[in-house]
């Protein structure tokens, strides 16, 4: 079976998706019985370009990150345009990685729309869209039987929304629990020994861990929209972000969280959920002293870890990379993956 791919966004991870299509894209067919093109690229600095019969992925990776640089493709352009590659191009599947806006989810909520709209499926590691939007999205996605999938947007490619929808599907979710921020959790994890916030965080940065703007990681907001994300994948409720106590690590002192330290405990950023019987779903974003002996107080750097609360299992923790491109380029392909999966007979669905 034959996919083809519009990006509409190109910066780090839609060009890791890309890489990993490069670098794996003959296992694909065999392994699983599909192909995959990019047929159109759309990208805000560099520009667009366009072919129905796939563009070349070795220079895909390797264009130059300067303005205007997909003129350099036949057909090229230096000038973006999302509208018209999202509803007038080939593609059977839009991929939306532009940049996250937590107050309107806009650019990309437009472009979500008009994907679902035209008759595409939907994949993003866009938070703002699904934290605001996603009750919205799902119905126009059902509406037309089309897929709409986020997994990237929490704790990138290790997979949680999948694990929860499919895995434990028969289990009730009566709550959640988890770091699912990998700068503030590496950042106490230097202030513990003795680096000072500020250098932390520009350590965290130069190693890509944090947002363009650090203040979403540590201000707690990154973790506000995934707790809204989980809230709906996990409770099917659609929760407004100002209803949400939303607390970062800015309020800790250096000294308080190495002090913690010394006594055997340990700050974390936790994003917690629960759902009563009643279907009141109560959220919060706050920095928790956890003793070592928690479970998530061993989970150290950028790491991120959920802890889901079932009725037959008890709770089950997830653990694995919470950001990173080739981690959160691997969530989109394995949002691809499914919407193959889902077009197979039943053995061979994930
Ligand atoms: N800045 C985020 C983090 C990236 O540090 O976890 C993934 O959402």
């Amino acid at each position: 079976m034959h996919y083809r791919l519009a990006l509409i966004g190109f910066g780090g991870v839609a060009r890791a998706l890309v890489e990993i299509l490069r670098n794996k894209g003959n296992e694909l067919p065999q392994k699983d019985g599909l192909e995959l093109s990019v047929v159109a690229v759309s990208d805000l600095r560099l520009g667009m370009a366009e072919d129905p019969d796939g563009l070349d992925l070795a220079a895909l990776v390797d264009l130059p990150n300067e303005p205007g640089a997909l003129a350099a493709f036949s057909g090229g352009r230096a000038e973006p345009d999302n509208e018209a590659v999202i509803k007038r191009s080939t593609a059977d599947i839009v991929v939306e990685a532009t940049f996250t806006n937590p107050e309107t989810g806009e650019p990309a909520l437009s472009h979500c729309r008009w994907a679902l709209e035209s008759g595409k499926h939907l994949v993003t590691s866009n938070k703002g869209p699904v934290a605001l939007a996603a009750a919205e999205l799902t119905k126009k996605a059902e509406a037309k039987g089309l897929a709409f999938s986020y997994e990237g947007t929490v704790m990138s490619g290790t997979p949680v929304i999948r694990t929860a929808e499919q895995c434990l599907a028969g289990c009730h979710i009566a709550g959640f629990r988890g770091i699912l921020n990998g700068t503030a959790n590496f950042v106490l994890g230097q202030v513990e020994t003795g680096m000072s916030f500020d250098d932390a965080i520009a350590l965290a940065q130069s190693r890509g861990y944090a947002e363009a703007d650090p203040t979403a990681d540590i201000g707690g907001s990154d973790v506000l929209m995934k707790v809204l994300i989980l809230a709906r994948a996990l409770f099917d409720q659609a929760v407004e972000a100002s209803a949400v106590p939303c607390q970062g690590i800015t309020g800790l002192s250096e000294a308080e969280v190495r002090a913690a330290k010394a006594e055997g405990h340990r700050w974390k950023l936790l994003g917690q959920g629960s759902v009563a019987p009643d279907g009141h779903v109560a959220l919060e974003v706050a920095p928790i002293m956890l003793p070592d002996s928690d479970p998530l107080a061993s989970i150290e750097g950028p790491t991120n870890a959920l802890t889901l609360d079932t009725d037959l299992l008890g709770p089950v923790t997830v653990s694995g990379p919470g950001a990173g491109r080739i981690e959160t380029g691997f969530a989109l392909l394995a949002d691809i993956l499914a919407i193959h999966a889902q077009s197979q007979p039943p053995r061979y669905r994930q």
